[in-house]
């Protein structure tokens, strides 16, 4: 991961790439251990731990503790926990979106996708099983940890749920697969990117504020930021299936345009879509304007979301 270092905000600079590789090693080990502890050494724990190790951002987590940090709390071990889950439920979207039913892709995270490095049926049963345990992973804190009260945990939970499921992240899945090849307006694609991309984003954050013990106008426009990057991430994503460098981003290109998906670029063109991601994060960053510098993180991630290479 290559973040620009330079990121600046009123409060001073920033270095987003140390704070990136910090986090990365916080989530990274704690990963392993969920995955050591909850599990037995077997075909189904080898896939898992293979999609979930492989090389990527963790933006989503990343954005939990960033959040927490705004609000004050900073990464506890619930707000590990939490931001751990949303990986582990963003991994199996990934393994499920890559099958040959929905985007059949080969390469993911810089290697073979699940289903070619095993086979069809362990990666669905593999990201069956990654969903699963995070919602496992999200009910413990109730009884390992008392940094958070047990309503926040449930709001939390609801939030992730809700977020993943039928009114989130997989009817945005129904939507993206449905619109290929069909003629779609901005506002259904919109739709789609919210849902798809936006909704776990906005989890991931909105979790991290609550977890942090957030207010509820902190979390409002926390959650204001969420959705404006969102947006921006999938259309940098669909920018980037076009014009990027496979290498550096570890998956294919031209894929988008091969199965005739609905994305800004197809829409209205690469230029357009810069400038409109480029608004999306202006509209992110003003949204920050009631917090101080404990916010520094999510204002250098939100140009880092537009900017990056992967
Ligand atoms: C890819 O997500 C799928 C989208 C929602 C665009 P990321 O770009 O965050 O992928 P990883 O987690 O770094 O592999
Ligand atoms: C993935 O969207 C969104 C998910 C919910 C997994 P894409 O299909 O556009 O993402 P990539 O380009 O395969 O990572
Ligand atoms: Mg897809
Ligand atoms: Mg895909």
């Amino acid at each position: 991961m290559k973040p620009k270092t330079n990121s600046n905000h009123n409060t001073g600079s920033f270095d987003l790439a140390a704070y990136f590789s910090a986090k990365r090693r916080l989530i990274d080990n704690r990963l392993e251990s969920i995955l050591d502890d909850h599990s037995v050494p077997s075909r189904l724990y080898h896939a898992m731990h293979y999609s979930l190790m492989g090389s990527c951002k963790r933006i989503r987590p990343i954005l939990c503790i960033a959040a927490a940090e705004a609000v004050g709390k900073g990464a506890s071990e619930t707000v590990m926990g939490v931001s751990c889950a949303i990986e582990m439920i963003h991994t199996y979207s990934l393994i499920h979106d890559d099958l040959p039913a929905i985007d059949d892709d080969d390469i993911r995270r810089g290697r073979p996708t699940c289903h070619v490095r095993f086979d069809e049926p362990t990666a669905i049963l593999a990201g069956d099983a990654l969903l699963t345990l995070a919602f496992e992973i999200l009910s413990e804190p109730f009884r390992s940890f008392e940094d958070t009260d047990n309503a926040r945990l449930l709001a939390i939970i609801a939030k992730i749920a809700k977020a993943a499921g039928n009114r989130g992240m997989i009817e945005g899945q129904m939507r993206d697969i449905f619109a290929q090849g069909v003629e779609t307006d901005l506002e259904s694609l919109k739709n789609i990117h919210d849902l798809k991309t936006g909704a776990m984003i906005d989890a991931a954050v909105v979790s991290g504020a609550i977890a942090g013990g957030g207010t509820g106008e902190q979390t409002n426009a926390l959650s204001t930021y969420a959705r404006s990057i969102g947006l921006a991430f999938q259309v940098a994503d669909d920018i980037l299936n076009v014009e990027g460098d496979p290498e550096i981003m570890g998956k294919s290109i031209g894929t988008d345009k091969l199965r005739q998906k609905a994305t800004y670029p197809a829409l209205i063109g690469l230029e357009q879509s810069k400038k409109y991601a480029a608004e999306l994060v202006s509209t992110a960053l003003q949204s920050l304007s009631i917090f101080d510098k404990k916010a520094m993180p999510l204002h250098a991630i939100a140009k880092y979301i537009i900017e990056r290479k992967r």
